[in-house]
C-alpha cells in the first residue's frame, strides 16, 4: 500500500515538476520513477555522461561500487538497450575507443555487418532504381548486431561479473521506468511506423498516446538480457534468442541466418592516434569509423590556420571549417570503406603532403563549390545513434558511441525478444551516387557485400594533454557526427571555449554534397548572411548532435557535460 502511495506522489511529481535541467556535484539513489536531467557534473573521481539520466546513474553507481570505467560503460550501455529503445541497443553496433591509466590505448569495432545472402544490387528494382525503403525500414534493411559482441570484448578489460553490471538493465526492463517528455513524444511520433514494420505488434505500440511519467515495461527484453547474463554472448548469438530473430526474418522477409548470427565476431583495431600540436594526442577509431580518416585530416588542414583571430562562428571561421569539411566529405565518398573488403589508403588521406595539397584548392576569399571538388585523384587506389562517455578514478577513460542508426531503426522489434533491430544497411552505398537517409553518398568503397562492414561516421574520441586523458567525448547525429567532433576540438584546443559552450553551443555542418552549409536554429543570423553574401547557400535543420564530453583539468577536476539537446545526463562522484 505505501508502495503504492509512494509511487502516485513520484507520478505526480514527475507530471507536474518533469525533469529538471541542474548542476550537481554528486548523485543520490536511483529511482526509475523519479530522476532528473542533470546538465553539468563537477566531481572529482568518476563520472558517466550518456543521453539518458537512468543510465548515467546506473554506469555512476557501477563506479561507485568499485568498477572501473569498462565495467560502468558496459552497465550504462545495457541500461540504455532499455531506457532508450530509440538508439540504446543490443540489436545494433557500434565502437569503442578508450585509453586505460597504464596508457593503453583500444579501439573495438562491433560495428552491424552485412548478412551472408546480402548482395551487392539487394536493394534496386528491376530498372536499376534505389529502393531506400528498403535498406532503411523492416525486416531487410537490418545488419548483424555488433552490440552484444561489443560488449564482452569491453568486458576484457572489467573488474566486476557481468552479471553485476547487467541486472541494473535487467531490473529497468522488468519493472519498468518513467517515461520522460521527449520519450513520450517519440514513441508517439513513430506508431505508424511500428505498426507497418511489425508483423507482431511491440510493447512500444498503444492506443492511447504515451505520456510523461507513463511506465514502460520490457518483459521480453528483460528475458533476452537474462539469456545474456547466464549464458554470456551465446545467449544472443545462439539458441532462443537467434531463434528468435531468425523467426523473425521469415515472417518479414529479412535475410540474417542462424550462421550470420554465430559468426559475428568483435574486432579489436588498432586505434588513430595522432599529435596535435605540441600538446595534444587525439586518439579516435579507424575505419569503418569514418572520423578515423576524416578528423585527423580535418585537424591537419586547420592546424596552422588563425582560427583564434578569426574567433568562435565568425565568417571567417565558419568559412574556413566548412570548406575543409567539404574537401574531407569529397573523399569520404571516394575512398571509404570497410578496410577489410576494399583497399583504402587511410594513413595517406591524412598525411600531411597530401592534406597541404588538398588546401591548395581553399580560397579565404570564396566560397567553394562542390562541382568543382572532387574526392583527391593523387592517392594510390582508395540518427538514430547515441554516445556515453566514462572517466574513473584510477584515470581510465572510455567514449563508446552505439546504433541502430535511424531512430529505432528498422523499427521492427524481434518478436519475443522485445528489441529493435537495426537499419544500418542502408549505411552502405546501395547505388553510386545515390544518396543515405544522411544524405551521403558513396561509390566502390562501400558497396555491399556478404559480411562486410558499412562504412560509419561514429567517432568516439579521446584527447590526451601531455599524456594525460584531457576530454572523453562523441556524439550521434550521423554525417553529422565528424563535423561536431571537429567542432568540438577547434572550440575547446583553438577556441580555449568552456566544456559547457563547446558542447551547446550552436553547430554547423557541411558534407560535399547537398552543396550547403547545416545550421541549427540559433546560429548566429548576422553570420548567416556574411556567408550568404559569400555565395553559400544555408539550409537551417533540426539540432545536430548530442555531444556528452568530459574534461579532466591538470588538477583532476572532472567536468562532465550533458548535451542541451535531449534528456542527456551527467553523474559523477
Ligand atoms: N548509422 C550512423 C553511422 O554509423 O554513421
Amino acid at each position: 500500500m505505501f508502495q503504492f502511495f509512494r509511487r502516485l506522489i513520484y507520478l505526480f511529481l514527475f507530471i507536474y515538476f518533469p525533469a529538471r535541467s541542474f548542476t550537481q556535484s554528486t548523485y543520490s539513489q536511483i529511482d526509475p520513477f523519479s530522476y532528473n536531467i542533470i546538465k553539468k557534473t563537477e566531481c572529482r573521481k568518476g563520472a558517466v555522461v550518456s543521453a539518458h539520466p537512468l543510465a548515467s546513474a546506473v554506469g555512476a553507481d557501477i563506479l561507485k561500487k568499485g568498477g572501473n570505467a569498462f565495467d560502468a560503460a558496459i552497465a550504462t550501455q545495457f541500461a540504455l538497450a532499455v531506457v532508450y529503445p530509440a538508439a540504446g541497443n543490443i540489436g545494433g553496433g557500434g565502437f569503442m575507443v578508450a585509453r586505460t591509466a597504464k596508457g593503453k590505448n583500444i579501439a573495438i569495432d562491433f560495428r552491424e555487418k552485412a548478412p551472408e545472402k546480402a548482395s551487392r544490387n539487394m536493394y534496386l528494382d528491376s530498372n536499376g532504381n534505389a529502393q531506400t525503403n528498403l535498406s532503411q525500414n523492416g525486416h531487410l534493411a537490418a545488419g548483424v548486431p555488433g552490440t552484444v559482441a561489443g560488449i564482452f570484448e569491453e568486458l576484457k578489460y572489467a573488474r566486476l561479473p557481468i552479471r553485476k553490471l547487467i541486472q541494473p538493465a535487467i531490473d529497468l526492463a522488468e519493472k519498468g521506468f518513467a517515461l520522460t517528455a521527449s520519450e513520450a513524444r517519440s514513441l508517439n511520433a513513430s506508431q505508424n511506423e511500428f505498426k507497418k514494420y511489425n508483423t507482431v505488434f511491440p510493447v512500444f505500440v498503444r492506443s492511447t498516446p504515451w505520456k510523461a511519467g507513463d511506465t514502460l515495461v520490457q518483459k521480453d527484453l528483460a528475458k533476452t538480457l537474462i539469456l545474456i547474463r547466464d549464458s554470456g554472448s551465446k545467449g544472443f548469438y545462439e539458441g532462443e534468442t537467434a531463434q528468435l530473430i531468425t523467426d523473425e526474418m521469415k515472417r518479414g522477409n529479412g535475410i540474417i541466418s542462424l550462421d550470420d548470427l554465430k559468426n559475428y565476431t568483435a574486432k579489436q583495431r588498432e586505434a588513430v592516434a595522432f599529435k596535435y600540436k605540441t600538446d595534444f594526442t587525439i586518439v579516435t577509431m579507424p575505419l569503418p569509423a569514418s572520423g578515423g580518416v576524416l578528423l585527423p585530416q580535418m585537424m591537419r588542414m586547420i592546424e596552422d590556420q588563425p582560427l583564434k583571430t578569426y574567433g568562435f562562428e565568425s565568417v571567417r571561421e565558419v568559412h574556413l571549417m566548412v570548406e575543409v569539411e567539404r574537401l574531407a566529405y569529397a573523399d569520404r565518398a571516394k575512398f571509404l570503406g570497410d578496410k577489410d573488403y576494399f583497399k583504402v589508403p587511410a594513413k595517406f588521406l591524412w598525411s600531411y603532403p597530401y592534406v597541404m595539397q588538398r588546401m591548395r584548392l581553399y580560397d579565404p576569399e570564396k566560397a567553394g563549390n562542390s562541382k568543382d571538388i572532387k574526392g583527391g585523384d593523387t592517392a594510390p587506389e582508395s540518427e538514430e545513434t547515441t554516445h556515453f562517455s566514462v572517466y574513473d578514478k584510477d584515470g581510465n577513460a572510455v567514449a563508446i558511441t552505439t546504433t541502430l542508426n535511424g531512430g529505432y531503426g528498422c523499427k521492427t522489434v524481434v518478436a519475443g525478444a522485445g528489441f529493435f533491430l537495426n537499419n544500418e544497411m542502408d549505411d552502405f552505398s546501395v547505388k553510386p551516387g545515390v544518396p543515405n537517409m544522411y544524405g551521403a553518398v558513396g561509390g566502390e568503397a562501400n558497396a555491399i557485400a556478404p559480411g562486410k562492414r558499412m562504412l560509419s561516421s561514429m567517432t568516439p574520441t579521446i584527447v590526451l594533454k601531455n599524456e594525460k586523458p584531457f576530454l572523453v567525448f562523441g556524439t550521434p547525429g550521423g554525417t553529422t557526427i565528424t563535423t561536431s567532433v571537429f567542432q568540438t576540438l577547434v572550440d575547446i584546443l583553438e577556441l580555449n571555449m568552456s566544456p559547457e559552450d563547446a558542447v551547446n553551443k550552436p553547430k554547423f555542418h557541411h558534407q560535399w554534397l547537398p552543396d550547403l552549409i547545416y545550421v541549427e536554429k540559433d546560429f548566429p543570423q548576422d553570420i548567416r548572411l556574411g556567408l550568404e553574401k559569400m555565395g553559400y547557400q544555408i539550409s537551417q535543420r533540426d539540432a545536430i548532435g548530442r555531444t556528452e564530453l568530459i574534461q579532466i583539468d591538470s588538477t583532476g577536476k572532472i567536468t562532465a557535460i550533458g548535451d542541451k539537446r535531449g534528456d542527456d545526463t551527467a553523474v559523477g562522484y
